[in-house]
C-alpha cells in the first residue's frame, strides 16, 4: 500500500498524533500539515505546506459544532483536490445532522440528506463511529460515498467489565436498544431499557407505561446502574434516566456512559450537579468525560476504504 497522509483543521495535534501512531500500525502514514487561519472578516485562508500531487489524503476531523467547521473542511478538500491530490477521504468521528431524518414538523428540511450530499460531493469516502442511525437503516441510504461505521460497543464492553462492579446496563430509550444488547453480552451484565418521550429539545420524560421495563429494576437494587447512550447533547436524557434510577431506589451510585459527547452549553456541569459525578464517553469528540478510548478501532477500518 502507498503512503498516505493524515490531516486536519480542528483537531488537536496530540489527537492526529494518537491516531497516527494507530495506523502506522496498518500503512505508511505521515502528517499533512495544513496552515489554516481566519480573515478579518471571517473568510478562511487554506495553505498546503507540502505538494500533494497523487496522494491519497486522510482528513480527521469530528463534526460536532458542524456549522463552524463544515466549510473550511470543504475548502480544504477542495484545495487538496485542486493541487493533484488523488482521494481526500473523511473519518469524522462524530457525524453530525443524523437526527433530522424526517420532517418532524410542516415544511422541516430533512437535513440529514442535504448534509450527506454535501459530504459525498467534497470527499472520496466516510469513516464514522456509531453515526445515530434510526429510522434510516444505512449510511447508504444518504450517502452515496463508500462509507464505513466503526462500532463503539466492544470499547465500552470493555470498559464496563474492567472497572464497574455488578453492573445492570440502562438504555435510556428504545432506540438505544441495539447498543445496549450488544454491549451486555460481552460485558456480561444485565440490561434495562427504558421508554422515553421527547416533548422538545431539552424536555424529556421517562413513560411509566406498562411496556416500559423500568418496572423491572426491582430486582436490580444492588447493582451498579450504568446509563448507555449514543449521543449526550442536552444531557436531559441521561438526566430523566437517572431520576428513574431514584425513584426505583437503587443504592449505587449511577454511572454514565456516552459514545459522543457533544454537551451543548453547560449541560455538562449541569449533568455532574443533578445527576451523575461519573460520567465517560468516547473520544470521538474531544472532552474532559473522555475515558475510552476508540482511536485504534478507527485504525483498523481504514485500510479497508483503499
Ligand atoms: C436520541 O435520539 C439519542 O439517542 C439520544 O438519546 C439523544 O440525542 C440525547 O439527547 P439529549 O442529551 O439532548 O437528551
Amino acid at each position: 500500500m502507498t503512503k498516505k497522509y493524515l490531516a486536519s483543521i480542528f483537531s488537536p495535534s496530540k489527537y492526529v498524533q494518537l491516531l497516527q501512531a494507530e495506523l502506522a500500525k496498518y500503512m505508511e502514514v505521515e502528517s499533512l500539515p495544513i496552515q489554516y487561519r481566519e480573515f478579518p472578516d471571517k473568510e478562511s485562508c487554506i495553505r498546503l505546506e507540502h505538494e500533494v500531487t497523487g496522494k491519497d489524503i486522510i482528513i480527521v476531523d469530528s463534526l460536532d459544532n458542524p456549522n463552524h467547521k463544515i466549510l473550511p473542511l470543504l475548502l480544504l478538500s477542495e484545495t487538496l483536490r485542486n493541487y493533484g491530490a488523488k482521494k481526500v477521504g473523511l473519518i469524522a468521528p462524530y457525524l453530525s445532522y443524523m437526527r433530522q431524518d424526517k420532517s418532524f414538523n410542516d415544511f422541516e428540511g430533512i437535513t440529514s440528506k442535504y448534509f450527506a450530499k454535501l459530504i459525498s460531493n467534497y470527499f472520496n469516502w466516510l469513516i464514522t463511529v456509531d453515526p445515530h442511525l434510526h429510522r434510516y437503516k444505512d449510511l447508504k441510504e444518504i450517502y452515496s460515498i463508500p462509507t464505513k461505521i466503526v462500532h463503539a460497543e466492544g470499547a465500552i464492553a470493555n470498559f464496563i467489565k474492567d472497572k464497574i462492579k455488578n453492573p445492570v446496563i440502562i438504555g435510556p430509550d428504545m432506540e438505544s436498544e441495539q447498543w445496549i444488547a450488544a454491549i451486555s453480552k460481552p460485558a456480561n451484565a444485565p440490561y434495562v431499557v427504558f421508554n422515553k418521550i421527547r416533548k422538545s429539545d431539552v424536555d424529556v420524560a421517562i413513560a411509566k407505561d406498562a411496556k416500559s421495563d423500568s418496572m423491572n429494576l426491582e430486582k436490580y437494587k444492588n447493582h451498579t446502574p450504568v446509563v448507555v447512550d449514543d449521543i449526550i447533547s442536552t444531557a436531559h436524557t441521561m438526566i430523566e434516566a437517572i431520576k428513574q434510577l431514584k425513584t426505583a431506589m437503587i443504592k449505587a451510585e449511577p454511572i454514565c456512559i456516552g459514545i459522543h459527547a457533544v454537551f451543548a452549553n453547560d449541560f455538562y456541569q449541569e449533568l455532574q450537579e443533578l445527576a451523575a459525578k461519573n460520567i465517560y464517553t468516547c473520544n470521538t469528540i474531544i472532552h474532559d468525560s473522555n475515558g475510552i478510548n476508540i482511536l485504534g478501532d478507527i485504525a483498523k477500518v481504514v485500510p479497508t476504504m483503499f
